[in-house]
This record gives structure tokens, sequence and C-alpha cells, in this order.
């Protein structure tokens, strides 16, 4: 079959099996007018599901603590240069509160996989916003966990969760992660599935040493998880860690695969990340105008922002919540999409 075909193929029946997916990957790095029809496929089938719309989500980063060490992450275990910080439940109540008043109805808590956080510690927080915030929803992003644990906190009232994979490739994972196991991360989004939270997986474009090929895997084992969100953004280089030489994912391979993801799992959750936005000044609306539809403004205290820095450059560092707020939807709505600030379930969650 040629491209175009197989192109046409994904977009009515979104799927393809590997050998097509990396034919098409493989061709869709030089021909133009076929990324462009990607592309106007992947917007008609967001708006498909969505229409115009594009939700907002609170982030808080609760904890730059992590005992892992990705080799790419800024705030990995080893990273000395680190100012560590922490926030308790108060801190985190603030957070949304002012979230709140700007409208968020989804918050979510990211951090570091810190041990400072036991189940007991988490529930409590979980149990508080939901108490506090009734009307809204809590996401977690805080790592591997047990299938134990994960049921603890969706039964205090978390219903979402974002793990990203990373790599679907186990090679190239046990590059960038020595101490862990792709397959126990896997598990940990089967898991959570089951329990019956919205899941978000999710990997990075352009890590070193990444192919097609790896990146075609990344999308056989996205449609055979089957997630309800797939975080998907650029790698970009921290200047404390092994890889501060390597140079940037590239704008278009990942707005490519946004939208080859946006055709697998065509009712998926496709946030327009931070990382695109830092990679390049209009990346999140580009990212938009290709089927992407969530975005997630910082909602942490604003003295503490730079100290999350997972990568470089990070954008919105130095903004206060409400001026993110305005800024964001001033670029959604110039890109002629419209902000919704409800919860934004999946649509078979509705
Ligand atoms: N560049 C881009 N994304 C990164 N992440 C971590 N480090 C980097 C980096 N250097 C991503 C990972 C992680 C998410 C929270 O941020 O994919 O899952
Ligand atoms: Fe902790 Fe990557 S090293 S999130």
């Amino acid at each position: 079959m040629n491209t175009k075909a197989l192109l046409y193929k994904l977009y009515n029946e979104n799927n393809l099996n590997f050998d097509e997916t990396l034919e098409l990957l493989n061709d869709l790095d030089t021909n133009l007018k076929l990324r462009n029809e990607l592309f106007a496929c992947s917007l008609e089938t967001k708006e498909k599901y969505y229409q115009k719309d594009v939700y907002m989500r609170g982030l808080i980063e609760f904890s730059n603590y992590c005992k892992q060490n990705c080799l790419y992450c800024g705030i990995q275990r080893s990273n000395k240069n680190v100012k560590r910080y922490r926030l308790n439940r108060n801190d985190i109540l603030n957070c949304c509160k002012e979230g709140y008043e700007l409208g968020f109805r989804t918050f979510v808590l990211q951090g570091g996989e810190d041990s400072y956080y036991t189940d007991e510690i988490l529930i409590d927080i979980i149990k508080s916003i939901k108490n506090d915030f009734k009307d809204c929803a809590i996401t977690l992003s805080i790592g591997e966990k047990s299938y134990d644990s994960y049921l603890k906190y969706f039964n205090a009232g978390a219903s979402r969760f974002l793990l990203r994979h990373e790599t679907a490739d186990s090679d190239l994972y046990n590059y960038f992660h020595p101490e862990m196991d792709l397959e126990n991360r896997k598990q940990c989004l089967f898991d959570l599935k089951k329990i019956g939270y919205q899941v978000g997986a999710g990997f990075m474009v352009g890590l070193k040493g990444q192919t097609n090929s790896h990146l075609a895997k990344d999308l056989i084992f996205l449609k055979e998880l089957s997630p309800h969100m797939v975080g998907i953004g650029p790698y970009l280089s921290h200047k404390d860690t092994i890889l501060k030489d390597c140079k940037n994912g590239d704008l278009n391979k990942t707005l490519i695969m946004l939208a080859l993801t946006r055709l697998f799992l065509p009712k998926v959750l496709l946030p327009s990340t931070t990382a695109l936005g830092t990679l390049d000044n209009t990346g999140r609306e580009k990212a938009l105008k290709i089927g992407c539809n969530v975005v997630m403004p910082n909602l942490s205290p604003t003295s503490l922002r730079k100290d999350y820095s997972l990568y470089d450059n990070k954008i919105c560092t130095g903004d206060e919540a409400a001026h993110c707020r305005k800024c964001i939807q001033r670029r959604i709505e110039n890109s002629g999409f419209k902000i919704n600030m409800g919860k934004g379930d999946h649509i078979d969650f509705k």
C-alpha cells in the first residue's frame, strides 16, 4: 500500500500494524504534503468528538524530591543542584483554592517519587481536596506504586492518573532508566485502568538514540493500552544531567506523533504540553491546530516553580497563576478554539 493509502486506512480504521506504522513514519519525515494531510485528518478527528473545546487542568507540582534517577530528568535523585521542596496539605489546598477561583475544576497533583508522602498522607490530601472542592476532579501523577496503593487513592477520590511509559522499547527504556523496569511500568498502567482510573500514558520525542522504529512501538503500545489521555512532548536538555549536550526533540516530529496518536485513539485527551511551548514560542498553539485538546497551566506557588525544573528554560516559571490562566485563554481563542473549564472527562466517562 502507498503511504497515502496507509494514512487513510489509519484515519478510517484507527489502527495500523507495526510495519505499516513504520512505513508511514518514515515517509512523514520528508513528505510535507502527506504531513499536511495527516494534520488535517487529526484536527478533523478531534473536532468530531470534542468540537472546538480545549480543556483546562490546573497543575500543582507538590514535591520535587524523587527517588528515581531518570537520565534525562532535571530533578533526578542524584542532581545535587536542585533546591528540594515539599508542599503540605495546606499549601496544596491553597493552590486549589486559587485555582478554583480562577475557574479550574480539575487539579493535577504531580511530584517526583517521594516516599515522604505515605499512602496515609496522600489519602488525607485527596480527601481534603474532595471535601473542599466537591465539584472537582483529582488527577495524580506520582509515579509507580502498588496495585493496593493505587486502589486506596482511587477510593479516596482520585479519578485520573498520569504515568507516561516514556518509551515502549525496552532497550531504550533500560538505557534511560537503569534502575527501572518497563514491564513493571506497563503493569502499573494496566492496573490503573483495571481499577477504573482515567489513565494517561505517553512518551518523549527526540531522545538520544530514538528511531522511527521505537516511535512505531510507542504507537502500537498505546493502541494496546488504549489510555484515556496521552502526554507527548519533545525531549529537552537539562544542564545538570549527563545528557546535557544532547539536542532537543524536534517540533515537527512531536506534532507528527501527536497527530498519529489522535488517529490511533480518536477520542483521546491530548495535552498540548509545556515542553512544546518551551521548545517553540507558539508550539502549544501549533499542537492545538493538529488535534490536541488539553492544556495544563501551572498553579504551583510562583516562588517554587523554578525548582521544579525537569528541563532548562521551562516557560511560565515567573508567572502568577492568574497570568497564565489569561495568557493561555488568549492563545486558545486566537487559535480559533474555545476554552472549556469543566471537569473535562474522556468522552466515554461522560
Ligand atoms: N525533557 C522533556 N520532558 C521531560 N520529562 C522529564 N524530563 C524531561 C526532559 N528533560 C517528562 C517525562 C515525565 C514528565 C513529567 O516530564 O516524560 O513523565
Ligand atoms: Fe524523577 Fe524523572 S527522575 S520524575
